[in-house]
């Protein structure tokens, strides 16, 4: 059994303020390149990094569903400016990409090239991945999603050295997410917790992470929603199951729900946390043959009363629903996507690398199956 997570860690409400002394006096970093978006930079949160640090060169390109052309762009101006310390500041598209950039750094050609896992031949530079969403945990995790634009395809470029030296975890940085995104990326960290406690390469390790990430998601994911900005506890709570999730699955893995909703994400630029919340209680369905004791393990984390392993399950079942509905998460048939697409999504879900860790084997039947009964639901 192996648990990798090097990442430091600094957490609580306020850290943010700490970002000077961690990038001069523990990083020891002095030229500075800041990967994040337009939402960010809108939203004054990238302003605040410049006002802390010197000699930072902004990259506020990143789109959702980050795209390989961008990351090669970035990593033209990388290659440039030699900096020692890549700062990745936003949802997941920021730090992924800020992690993919590191890589470009050090490393010659494109991302594409290094699609899979440890394909690069030197050590990237240091990321500090600062999360302002809490959901993807790509600020604790050793994997970089990118879509390949032209093969609209989502990669996993990852490997021992990509884990971010650190990250600056600030739940109050929550405090002016759009409400849609809070939802969303919520339950992303759900089905990564979820995920993590029922795929094959799950370890007792891996389930100290999950079940405390489920317990406090549980608890805290509609006070969350409900009013992040007003409710301290339930945002610093949130952030923290959001973190150790991302623990938990970072060595274990993630199963169809990842792979299923990456294939809608590559295709059609769904977000995805929207994708995955749409697709996990019917993943739930399907697996719930294989592990409906794990189900209903997090159904009584879930708080609910009920002693029959099945009916606690399906009741599991019903509640994720549910959760998905009261944060108007959007159902699959409003996404607009036909029917007579759903073969090349199937079989995207099933080319991805983390569908043969999923509990039940899931094929391509298998997945048309998950899709015709996420479109049936209203
Ligand atoms: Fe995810």
């Amino acid at each position: 059994m192996r648990f990798h997570a090097p990442t430091k860690i600094v957490f609580g409400s306020g850290v943010f303020s700490q970002l000077k002394g961690i990038v001069e006096d523990e990083l020891r970093a002095s030229c500075l390149f800041l990967v994040t978006d337009r939402g960010i930079v809108d939203s004054g949160i990238a302003g605040k990094v410049l006002s802390q640090v010197g000699n930072i060169q902004v990259f506020d390109e990143i789109e959702q569903n980050p795209k390989h052309t961008t990351v090669n762009k970035a990593g033209g101006l990388v290659r440039k400016i030699k900096p020692n310390l890549v700062i990745g500041l936003g949802g997941g598209s920021p730090m992924d990409a800020a992690k993919a950039i590191a890589l470009l750094a050090t490393n010659p050609g494109n991302i594409e090239d290094y699609e899979g896992k440890e394909k690069y031949k030197s050590p990237p530079l240091p990321v500090l991945a600062i999360p302002t969403t809490c959901g993807t945990a790509s600020e604790v995790t050793w994997v970089s999603v990118i879509t390949h634009a032209e093969r609209k395809f989502k990669m996993s470029i990852k490997g021992p050295h990509m884990f971010p030296a650190a990250a600056l975890i600030d739940p109050d940085l929550l405090v002016s997410l759009p409400s849609g995104l809070i939802a969303s990326t919520s339950l992303d960290a759900l089905t990564h917790a979820v995920e993590a406690y029922t795929v094959k390469a799950r370890t007792s390790i891996t389930d100290i992470f999950a079940r405390e990430a489920l317990q406090l998601i549980f608890r805290y994911i509609e006070d969350a929603n409900k009013d992040i900005k007003g409710n301290k506890e339930a945002r610093e709570k949130m952030m923290l199951g959001s973190t150790i999730a991302g623990m938990a699955f970072c060595n274990s893995d993630v199963g169809a729900v990842h792979c299923v909703a990456e294939a809608v994400g590559g295709l059609y630029d769904v977000p995805h946390g929207v994708a995955n919340s749409i697709f996990l209680p019917f993943v739930m369905e399907f697996n719930l043959p294989e592990v409906s004791d794990r189900y209903a393990e997090i159904a009584r984390l879930a708080g609910i009363e009920e002693d029959d392993d099945k009916k606690a399950a399906r009741e599991l079942i019903e509640r994720v629903k549910s959760l998905s509905r009261s944060l108007n998460i959007p159902s699959f048939k409003e996404l607009g996507i036909k029917e007579g697409e759903f073969f090349e999504i199937a079989q995207k879900s099933f080319e991805n690398n983390s569908n043969p860790s999923n509990p039940r084997v899931a094929n391509v039947e298998d997945y048309l199956i998950i899709l015709e009964r996420a479109f049936q639901e209203i």
